[in-house]
């Protein structure tokens, strides 16, 4: 239909007969001459209509914007004061000869301009016109690159594309499961699954020795801004590989992606023990752009004449840290107040601070509701430990250590962000030696999935659960958790152990990985992998803040479909086939109010 995009138009054309197809994004009247401005997926170029070609001038003026087009005319270089170089084909226009209206469009429920905000509802329902917009149109023309490049990396490094079912049985990743009912078998359903974790380790089982696979994954799970019911992995499984191995060629898969997409080297990527970035950053995914640390100074505080500190200070479960914030004595209090208010989300329950004005003056110099309570020798000493300057502003946390790691945790990530701290645009991270288990309220629960591998023996695990370590890796991007991936179990009587600490029992591990357990019986070599985000991914490397701007068609934050008005009933008939019949629903008026 035509012979070239609408945005790749340019000098090189000129005089050249052309035919395009688009969208009107403007149609403007100037004194008897019609301007159209055609966009199609590659941009935008200005067409010309004039009386000169009576019937296509009359055509040229019935049109509005979005309707679709196809243009045949000539390129001619624009006049110089008509050249627009904010347009990538500004210097040029085709003078429209030819033009038939392929469609009409009604008017737009929003304005599809870049600088026009829309609510997202809208935006979500219309979706279909929202993906029209530049900055959309740009961000799915990047996510594709980036598989692109992704696939092209992975092929030449000998991992091999293998699917792998939808419609399975659950797959422990933490997250409640989507689950489908069965119509053939009476009362059961099969589960989306949260990720092929398990069958790409049967991949492995059966020798494939390098998987990989961009794949669909179902979590139903509160959403935030970088979590979607159904995102998409880049899932990675390798044989014969250790942690460090496979750490490489992920970490090498990733660099080589922002060299290409983004001209970006990110160097090599420093790792830290889980321990270390949850006492110095509060985090499991620490921003390492943010240079602000926690210090302990539990010791300190043992004596002080103040419940506050005291307390957890001398509390085995508490924790009693400091954050200097340099230059941060200019922060009002209003803001202090605002920041306090902003900790108690997390369970804190104040954020005490000193300014320091004058640090060689102990008595009159620390501005602070709490330095009246400590000593002077305390004070000293712990100006010392933070090497704390004049102007600096010190944050206070005590509490359980839960509490205090979280909440000075977030405070830190708030002031990075508030004060724009940032000391460089990109810092990723590998975060290793993650404990195997945590402790919940129903006991131990596996910290990453219950087939990592731990680093001690079967004995030491049963022996001390707590303190054991796995060999299980995360990548972290500016603070966000990019991927994840472990060393797995390939010895069934290893897997049974720590199905046995998580309290699954014989007759449930047979029935639930009853399979897994078997193949580890035939031969299984030792394997692991990691499976990267790849929403989250494309939302880093775009810069954008939300996953649902890098997915084409995004569930809402209740995870729904405004669009397709997704989940939806169904029939009688349908329910009927698949054996279900539905509790009666209560109305929302109906509902008894709680007791006050
Ligand atoms: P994990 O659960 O850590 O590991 O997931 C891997 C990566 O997937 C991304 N991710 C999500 N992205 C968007 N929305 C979500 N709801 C969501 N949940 C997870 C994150 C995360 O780092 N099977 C293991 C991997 C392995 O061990 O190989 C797994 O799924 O970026
Ligand atoms: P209070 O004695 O409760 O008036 O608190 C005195 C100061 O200590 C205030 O600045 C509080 O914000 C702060 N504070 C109170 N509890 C904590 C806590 N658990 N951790 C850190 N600071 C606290």
């Amino acid at each position: 239909m035509r012979s070239h995009y609408c945005g790749v138009l340019n000098t090189s054309n000129i005089d050249q007969e052309v035919t395009i197809c688009g969208w009107v994004d403007r149609r403007r009247d100037h004194g008897g001459v019609i301007f159209i401005d055609l966009r199609d997926r590659e941009g935008i170029v200005q067409v010309v209509f004039d009386p000169d070609v009576k019937e296509q001038f009359e055509l040229a003026d019935k049109v509005r914007p979005e309707y679709v087009l196809k243009v045949t005319g000539k390129i001619r270089a624009r006049s110089g004061a008509t050249i627009n170089k904010n347009m990538a084909t500004g210097e040029v226009e085709l003078y429209g000869t030819g033009i038939e209206i392929l469609n009409a469009a009604q008017t737009p429920p929003f304005q599809l301009d870049e600088h026009i905000s829309v609510g997202e509802d809208v935006r979500l329902k219309y979706r279909y016109l929202d993906l029209r917009r530049n900055t959309m149109q740009e961000s799915l023309k990047f996510r594709s690159k980036v598989t692109n490049e992704i696939r092209n990396f992975l092929d030449d490094n000998g991992f091999l594309d293998i699917e792998t079912p939808i419609l399975t049985r659950a797959t422990p990743e933490g997250a409640r499961d989507y689950l489908v009912p069965s119509r053939t078998h009476e009362s059961q359903f099969f589960a989306l699954p949260q990720s092929p974790q398990l069958f790409k380790q049967l991949l492995m089982v059966s020798g494939f020795d390098r998987y990989y696979q961009i794949a669909k994954c179902f979590r139903d799970e509160d959403l935030r801004a970088d979590r979607q019911p159904e995102f998409t992995q880049i899932d990675i499984e390798t044989s014969f590989m250790d942690e460090h191995q496979i750490m490489a060629v992920t970490e090498k898969m990733i660099r080589k992606l922002f060299l290409e997409l983004k001209g970006v080297d990110l160097g090599d990527f420093p790792s830290m023990p889980y321990a270390e970035a949850m006492e110095k950053y509060g985090s499991d995914k620490p921003d390492m752009r943010i240079p602000l640390e926690m210090i302990e100074i539990k010791d300190l505080m043992k004596d002080v004449d103040f419940k506050v500190f005291s307390g957890p200070a001398n509390d085995p479960k508490g924790r009693v840290t400091a954050m200097k914030v340099p230059g941060g004595g200019s922060i009002a209090r209003k803001k202090i107040d605002a920041y306090t208010k902003f900790v108690s989300v997390y369970g804190a329950k104040g954020l005490a601070y000193i300014k320091v004005n004058n640090k060689a003056d102990l008595e009159e110099g620390l501005q602070s509701p709490i330095v009246k309570f400590l000593p002077l020798e305390i004070r000293q000493a712990l100006l010392e430990r933070l090497d704390a300057q004049d102007g600096d502003l010190i944050f206070f946390g005590a509490d359980s250590a839960k509490v205090v790691t979280e909440a000075l945790g977030a405070l830190r990530c708030k002031l990075g962000e508030d004060l724009d701290l940032y000391t460089c645009e990109w810092a990723p991270l590998w975060v290793i030696d993650f404990p195997m288990f945590e402790e919940t309220d129903s006991g131990l629960t596996a910290l990453h999935h219950p087939f990592t591998a731990p680093s001690c023996s079967p004995e030491e695990l049963k022996a001390n659960p707590e303190t054991a370590l796995s060999r299980a890796y995360d990548m972290v991007l500016n603070g966000t958790e990019l991927g994840g991936g472990s060393v797995r179990i390939h010895d069934q009587a290893m897997q049974e152990v720590v199905f046995d600490v998580l309290g699954i029992s014989q007759e449930e591990q047979r029935e639930k990985f009853g399979f897994l357990l078997d193949a580890l019986q035939y031969g299984a070599p030792p394997h692991g992998g990691l499976a990267f985000g790849l929403d989250r991914l494309i939302m880093l490397m775009t810069g954008l803040n939300s996953i649902r701007d890098v997915i084409a068609f995004p569930k809402t934050q209740s995870a729904a479909c405004v669009m397709t008005d997704a989940p939806g009933e169904v029939s009688k008939a349908q329910l009927n086939d698949l054996h279900i019949r539905l509790k009666p629903q209560v109305k929302p008026e109906a509902k008894a109010e709680p007791e006050a």
